[in-house]
């Protein structure tokens, strides 16, 4: 039988350099005709620059954020694909050279005494689009939001929250949209850690108009490291698996700080539950040791919440090689 495969290595190749170029154009090689009914725009980031100036990242997640759009309209397709002019892109690309250690292992040439000591985060807004309260906005979990133009994909700068957040506050990439019912409407409930000795979790929920209409904040022991969450009308839930972080390679110059993360194989995963009304206990359960990334859903069944997870033995490792593919919205217009 003939080895038939419709993709070259070279091919695979490709998602793994920049694409440097940012396009504008109307898609004509189609096969068979897009429904003239079909009307929106898909919007996706990812790292888009795996390069600075020719020195390779170590990691495609420290690559800095790029939007493609593709947006839908009498039967045509358009596609356009912009950077996202972070601080720090904008700084990287006028002094031709890497400025910015990377969280996942990227280091500025000149080995570990070019590296140590320096502390500072490039925002690189690569990880999730989402559109809310006709705002596009670029997440990255460390830092700020970055607001953009839906259109043009222009950058607009870094979004506050109407001055909630401070320049440099983290929102999580991985809001989520609470449809709402006949009682009450639509919301996106999102959230932000300050891991610490002692972890603060903030869970934002907005309105339709994009005004944050409740912040809570709790308190949780331990190292935080949450990338995800799941909510359901009443609860957010949190899996905050056992890690413990060992600073010292980071500040030392000689690895990112989610390399300095291990989990521990004999202490319980926690998951907290955290009633969505103000004033209400939360509720924390125990179970096996074990990493989670992502969550599918969550949903209350009577008295029960059944949330799906993604859960891992171990934590991920930091090949370079691996990637993940990351995050779409796509709204109606
Ligand atoms: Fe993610």
């Amino acid at each position: 039988m003939q080895d038939f495969r419709p993709y070259t290595f070279e091919d695979w190749k490709g998602g793994a350099r920049s694409l440097k170029q940012e396009f504008d154009y109307l898609i004509d090689d189609i096969e068979g005709e897009i429904p003239p009914e079909l009307n929106g725009t898909l919007f996706r980031n990812g790292p888009g620059l795996l390069d600075v100036n020719g020195q390779q990242l170590h990691h495609p997640w420290d690559g800095d954020g790029m939007i493609c759009a593709i947006t839908f309209s009498q039967g045509q397709a358009h596609f356009r694909n912009r950077f996202i002019e972070t601080e720090g892109y904008l700084a990287e690309r006028t002094a031709k050279r890497m400025l910015y250690r990377g969280v996942f292992g990227t280091q500025k040439p000149g080995g570990c005494l070019a590296n140590a000591f320096d502390l500072r985060l490039k925002n690189i807004a690569n990880t999730q689009v989402i559109y809310w309260g006709d705002k596009l906005l670029a997440l990255w979990e460390a830092a700020n939001p970055y607001h953009l133009n839906p259109k043009t994909l222009e950058t607009l700068g870094i979004e506050t929250f109407g001055g909630l957040l401070r320049k440099g506050s983290p929102i999580a990439a991985h809001p989520k949209i609470d449809p709402g019912n006949s009682a009450q409407a639509s919301r996106l409930v999102a959230f932000a850690i300050n891991a610490g000795l002692i972890s603060k979790i903030h869970i934002y929920e907005l309105d339709s108009t994009g005004t944050v209409v409740q912040h809570l904040t709790h308190r949780v022991p331990g190292f935080a490291f949450i990338h995800d969450f799941a909510i359901t009308p009443n609860y957010c839930l949190f899996f905050q698996p056992p890690v413990s972080f060992n600073p010292f390679p980071y500040v030392f110059g000689f690895r990112g700080p989610a390399e300095c993360i291990q989990l521990q194989a004999n202490r319980p995963t926690r998951v907290w539950i955290i009633p969505r009304r103000k004033g209400e206990a939360m509720q924390v359960l125990e179970t096996d040791s074990c990493f989670v990334f992502h969550h599918g859903n969550a949903f209350e069944q009577g008295d029960e919440i059944i949330v799906y997870s993604v859960s891992y033995q171990d934590y991920i490792g930091l090949d370079h090689k691996r990637g993940y593919p990351h995050n779409t919205d796509f709204i109606n217009h």
